[in-house]
């Protein structure tokens, strides 16, 4: 079952822009502040979420803020990226207060600033870098860089207290599609990727096809539930039998076409079949990709992350095929799996801990490679 501890306090701005602040039980609960402690301000713009967050010992989450501006981008039917961007001028600095006043610190209470730098929109990413290199400089703080598929990855910390490395996960959003090995903290070998669309893509691309519109994943996770998923048979793309890459754009297609033919053919398209049929397509490649990995790397523990992961259907079959395996399956609550900054907090406090800081000419890398030490260091790189 999944745990749906989160308790959201949302508001629509004048704007449009949906604000939201996320505490869980576990926040409630916390200890007062010890010396000891190492508390992470992390902040993220890396799409279409201007979010902060402050996170204490890359575990605890004190506050979660997010601003979204998916409402103003659905009229466009994706994100525009320079809508993007003004609106994260806009609302950093709120998200950045509000974090800080809802964990109940100051600056002086931060011991590090931690920021995506990469991969994401470059405008957009560029915001959320200038922001923390101000904070940095004006406070005397260190700066880390995170990557953003790492953020996504530590998400699980957050949830799963209990939860260290080595184990595999599978990372899917809008923008990747990886199987990661995570050797340790902060060590990740990718054994699998995707050859073209990211999984997340996939589904926003088929939603829009449908008619549900952007974005596409939750929407078509909500159509699938009413319909048949063996109504049509769509291709499971197979790379090879030695890789564990993969390729949605032949599905994608084939979704394609089969609306095509209906329309020519002037028949009714049961919405609902289709997105029950392909978003069992897209699970049951990324759930044999992964078992077959866990498999042959012994993993005992199977994580997923990324906007994909709070998908319904692949979160049960995940947890139904751990379970025959005897692995344990590990599955943020779903907020946790969309963009956030306390996942940056998480993975921040572990490059932190590694001695890790970025220099005032830390820049935003459009299509940083997740692992890629050389590139990912600017300037100092050591305490
Ligand atoms: O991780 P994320 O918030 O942003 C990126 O880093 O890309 O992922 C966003 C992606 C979008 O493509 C969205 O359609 C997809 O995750 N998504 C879902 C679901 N919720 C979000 N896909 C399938 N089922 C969902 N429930
Ligand atoms: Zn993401």
């Amino acid at each position: 079952m999944d745990n749906n501890h989160e308790n959201i306090k949302r508001r629509t701005d004048e704007d449009g822009v949906i604000f939201m602040s996320i505490k869980n039980e576990q926040t409630e609960a916390l200890q007062e502040s010890k010396d000891e402690d190492i508390n992470i301000l992390a902040i993220e713009s890396s799409c279409d979420e201007t979010a902060a967050a402050v996170v204490r010992n890359g575990r605890e989450v004190l506050s979660n803020i997010i601003s979204s501006q998916i409402a103003l981008h659905t009229v466009y039917g994706g994100v525009v990226p320079e809508i993007a961007s003004r609106k994260h001028v806009e609302k950093i600095n709120v998200c950045v207060r509000a974090a800080l006043s809802e964990a109940g610190l100051s600056l002086d209470d931060i011991d590090a600033i931690a920021v995506t730098y990469g991969p994401g929109l470059v405008g957009a990413l560029l915001v959320g870098v200038s922001e923390a290199k101000a904070l940095s400089f004006a406070t005397g703080k260190p700066l880390v860089g995170v990557h953003h598929i790492e953020g996504h990855i530590c998400a699980n910390y957050i949830e799963y207290k209990e939860l260290e490395p080595p184990f595999m996960c599978l990372v899917a959003s809008g923008g990747h599609s990886h199987l990661v090995y995570v050797k340790d903290y902060g060590e990740y070998d990718i054994i699998g990727q995707t050859r073209d669309d990211a999984a997340g893509e996939a589904f926003d691309k088929v939603a829009r096809a449908i008619g549900l519109g952007y974005p596409g994943g939750p929407k078509v996770d909500k159509a699938a539930r009413e319909g048949n998923p063996d109504a049509i048979a769509f291709p499971r793309a197979k790379t090879s039998e030695k890789s564990y890459d993969f390729s949605f754009s032949g599905l994608k297609s084939a979704v394609l076409n089969y609306l095509n033919q209906a329309e020519m053919k002037g028949e009714e398209i049961n919405k609902n079949d289709v997105a029950a049929s392909f978003q069992k397509a897209v699970v049951d490649v990324l759930t044999e990709h992964t078992m077959e990995a866990a498999e042959e790397y012994n993993c005992k523990k199977v994580a997923i992350a990324g906007g994909v992961a709070s998908n319904t259907a692949l979160r049960e079959r995940l947890e139904a095929e751990c379970e025959k395996r005897g692995m344990t399956f590990y599955r943020p609550a779903p907020v946790l799996c969309t963009d956030n900054a306390a996942m940056i907090g998480a993975a921040g406090y572990y490059e932190y801990l590694k001695g890790n800081r970025a220099g005032m000419d830390l820049n935003a890398v459009p299509n940083l490679p997740l692992g890629d030490r050389e590139r990912r260091y600017h300037g100092r790189s050591s305490n």
